[in-house]
């Protein structure tokens, strides 16, 4: 019976208003999170922002403050009266320094959450031989950790957190310490075993790209909070605040204001935005121009300033200045431009998002 049938109907994990602190310093606040089974979700965030102290709840290695969880219907967390232990909690775990045993065999390692669970060797083993072959490692099974590179000795971590198909996966930041290529390699294979299983996961980064290619849904942490939780291309789409877009690097904000004649001014340039006037509420505010909501054009509604012209082989990436020089966006182009000349951009206002202050 596949993990999705067993857990119909019941989410792999709910947080409700979880919140930690350490001593006077509060690091996580109003965490609320429904995972559904099968899905997986990213928490994306800067260093410092409570991603690991979350995930470190979810496993039973740190006690809430306040807030309760659940991990297949069973509640784990009841504020700071009840927290139950991490191996009453079935679930599987990769961190960042690999932890597996030295003095184990792959084999061994691989095996020993069914050990724990008093399953009987011939079955443990055939079942781990299944695991490694889903990692594509069954030709070491009987190596020693210590033998293996650093993305095979991850493998083996991967393989030892679904050999039970548990109900949630936690990842904390697994490729951090892999190459960039091993890196990226490894993200697509995690995110397809997990998809093929069904399993449930957390996984933690601070690795964009990471998260889009093996999350369902994304939460972009900052400060302790979840300050948005959707699926990457919404993310990009609609940015709940000012501070989601720019950490995940959507585009140029600009300071300014709407008005209904003008549309939206700032210091230097007079945007003619009619659409925007009409759907923003009028004063201060400042714009998001997305990336991919401009293009050279032979007229624009934006004059902006040639900063570098960088050749990437298949086309060239304009570093554009807007506003004066203070905002500065990207956008690909097929011919060269020359340093410092002024180019009309053509806006796309539908993909312009206005942030009232
Ligand atoms: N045991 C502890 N005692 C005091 N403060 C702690 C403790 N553990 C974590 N913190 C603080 O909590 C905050 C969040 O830490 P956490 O490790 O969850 O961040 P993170 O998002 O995982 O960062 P990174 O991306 O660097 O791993 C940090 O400011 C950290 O210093
Ligand atoms: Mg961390």
């Amino acid at each position: 019976m596949s993990i999705k049938t067993r857990l119909d109907g019941t989410f792999a994990l709910t947080a409700s208003q979880i919140a930690k602190s350490f001593g006077e310093t509060q690091v996580l606040r109003n965490i609320n999170l429904d995972l559904a089974p099968g899905e997986v979700v990213a928490l994306l965030g800067p260093s410092g922002c409570g991603k690991t102290t979350l995930l470190r709840i979810a496993a039973g290695l740190l006690a809430a403050s306040s807030g309760q969880m659940q991990i297949a219907g069973a509640r784990v967390v009841d504020g700071s009266r009840f927290n139950a232990p991490p191996e009453a909690r079935g679930i599987g775990m990769v961190f960042q320094d690999y932890a597996i045993w030295p003095h184990l065999t792959v084999l061994e390692n691989v095996a020993f959450p069914l050990r724990m669970r008093k399953m009987g060797r011939n079955e443990r083993e055939g079942r781990a031989r299944r695991a490694l072959d889903r990692v594509g490692l069954s030709h070491l099974s009987d190596r020693f950790p210590g033998t293996l590179s650093g993305g095979q000795q991850q493998r083996v971590a991967l393989a030892r957190a679904i050999v039970a198909e548990p109900p949630l996966v936690l990842f904390d930041e697994p490729l951090s310490n892999l190459d960039r290529e091993l890196r990226e390699g490894l993200a697509l294979e995690i995110g397809a075993l997990l998809r093929e299983l069904g399993l449930s996961a957390i996984y933690v980064t601070h690795d964009q790209s990471e998260a889009f290619t093996i999350a369902d849904r994304v939460a972009v942490m900052l400060g302790g909070e979840v300050a948005q939780i959707d699926t990457p291309e919404r993310l990009f789409a609609a940015p709940a605040s000012v501070e989601v877009a720019q950490f995940l690097n959507i585009g140029a904000l600009i300071e300014g204001r709407v008005c209904r004649t003008h549309g939206f001014t700032c210091s230097r340039d007079r945007l003619s935005l009619p659409d925007l006037a009409r759907s923003a509420p009028e004063g201060p505010a400042r714009i998001l121009i997305p990336r991919t909501a401009i293009r050279p054009a032979t007229e624009g509604a934006l004059m902006a300033q040639v900063l570098r012209c960088q050749f990437q082989g298949d086309r060239y990436l304009l570093h554009l200045g807007l506003d004066g020089e203070s905002t500065s966006l990207v956008c690909p182009t097929d011919r060269a431009v020359a340093l410092n000349s002024q180019i009309p951009l053509a806006i796309d206002q539908d993909r312009l998002r206005v942030f009232p202050h």
